[in-house]
């Protein structure tokens, strides 16, 4: 399997589909057959382990279906002590138990919270609520995956860590984090380095290696040092406005997805162990750094990329399970076509010595990007695809995907306002007018340009 992640957590599995895709804090009881489906966060500070046990006590003793469950640090302040759990739950209890059951929860844990019902997903409306969005899913981390590579070197899990923690604290607006990386850690950067870019010229589409000659000339990107984001993110702004936040792992497809309609590309910073340059089960700087950053420098692309992220904001799960997959097939897997050959687009191919070659060989069956066909493709998180989908262009990628997102149902529309880098929500006309009104205005410096060429030239 490439060294992919099954980042964008898609899926079906866990991550498959959009990671566990939780449905924000929001939605919470849907009558069904005498049953509620209850959307609870649930605290424990102390020997949360028997916490939890004695909370699975409670679930038997309610006859309580567990639909759902994801763990995450408490962070509602920097100064909760680091050991502190918050599990988000899903579950469905019959619609008589419902205030006994939820009292019972509260007798075995320090807190127990139901989120609000109010239908559509809650989803970031303004660049700071991405600090919200950092949800991660932990089933390949190396603390959790006993096939990771790191799994049993406690050293390795001990840096992972260190790095993780510096995403956990980050907040938006603060300086990125800076990463003093250790000789091994840039022996390994290397060594990947080195290997990938040997078939980047035959393999990667023209878009990756303009961009990655730019980073190599303009960002310091190279063999030798491991790039900083802050550095990175400051010459992807000026590129697409693509910038960049540090992220403590996986996350879930809705939290990383919502942070693309920002054009904020979430990046993990730690590397994949020494002992398997070519594999990460996770994402790692060398699947960000070398991956997708290349891509993020080309405006179709970062368009592309954004009509994802706007696409998922509110969406159900089951919309945002299908938006991952198409994340997957794309931005991750992703082929173009390009003087009559096919190359590679996706960050799990271009991170992917072996992947990368497979995919290009005649081995995998190719299939045309259709929107509504590729978002309901089963894919493959444990080896390589055996189906990869093949785009004209971005531009007509970008088309399709815009086309596919107005199929998606939502009580309403958005726009993304880069002057406040906040989202409009068009839910009113006065609204509608106002941005048609600001249309207005760049029409008319459209036509302003125009009419000088005219004259220029006459
Ligand atoms: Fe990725």
């Amino acid at each position: 399997m490439g060294d992919s992640e099954r980042e964008s957590d898609r899926g079906s599995t866990a991550t498959a589909s959009p990671g566990p895709s939780r449905s924000g804090d929001s939605v919470v009881f849907e009558e069904k057959s005498g049953t509620v489906t209850l959307h609870l966060v649930f605290t424990q500070k102390n020997d949360r382990n028997a916490g939890l046990f004695r909370a699975g006590k409670v679930f038997e003793a309610f006859e309580a279906k567990l639909l759902h469950l994801e763990s995450r640090a408490a962070r509602r302040c920097k100064k909760m002590p680091s050991d502190e759990l918050e599990f988000f739950m899903q579950c469905e209890v019959h619609s008589s138990d419902t205030d006994t059951f939820i009292n019972a929860l509260r007798r075995v844990a320090d807190e127990v919270r139901l989120l609000q019902d109010d239908r559509v997903p809650w989803f970031p409306r303004k660049i700071s609520d991405l600090d919200k969005c950092t949800h991660v899913i932990t089933k390949y981390d190396p603390d959790m995956d006993q096939d990771h590579p790191g799994f049993s070197d406690p050293e390795y899990r001990k840096r992972r860590a260190f790095i993780s923690e510096l995403a956990f604290s980050y907040k938006h607006g603060e300086p990125l984090p800076y990463v003093e990386y250790t000789p091994e850690e840039v022996a390994t950067w290397r060594d990947v380095y080195r290997t990938l870019n040997s078939i980047y010229p035959t393999h990667a589409c023209r878009q990756f290696l303009d961009g990655l000659q730019q980073l190599e000339k303009e960002c310091g990107y190279g063999e030798d040092k491991i790039p900083q984001l802050s550095d990175v993110s400051s010459f992807l702004k000026e590129k697409t406005g693509f910038q960049l936040r540090p992220a403590m792992g996986l996350l879930s497809a809705r939290d990383f997805l919502a942070s693309l309609a920002f054009r904020v590309f979430q990046c993990t910073q730690y590397i994949r162990h020494s002992s398997s340059p070519m594999h990460s089960p996770e994402p790692d700087c060398c699947h960000e750094l070398l991956g997708h950053i290349p891509m993020l420098t080309d405006k179709e692309f970062a368009q592309f990329s954004q009509e994802i992220g706007l696409a998922s904001l509110g969406a159900s799960d089951e919309d945002i399970e299908k938006l991952s997959t198409l994340y997957w097939f794309t931005v991750e897997f992703g082929l173009c076509k390009q003087n009559g050959t096919v190359k590679a687009y996706g960050a799990g191919l271009l991170s992917s010595y072996g992947e990368l070659k497979y995919a290009l060989s005649n081995e995998p069956q190719y299939k045309p990007f259709i929107p509504a066909e590729t978002a309901v493709q089963s894919y493959q998180d444990q080896t390589y695809q055996p189906i990869y989908f093949v785009s004209q262009s971005f531009e007509d990628a970008t088309n399709k995907m815009r086309q596919y997102s107005s199929s998606i149902q939502k009580p309403f529309s958005t726009r993304y306002d880069p002057y406040t880098c906040s989202m409009e929500i068009l839910d009113e006309p006065a609204k509608i007018q106002n941005v048609l009104g600001q249309m207005r205005e760049e029409l008319k410096i459209l036509h302003g340009a125009l009419e000088r060429l005219g004259q220029r030239r006459a």
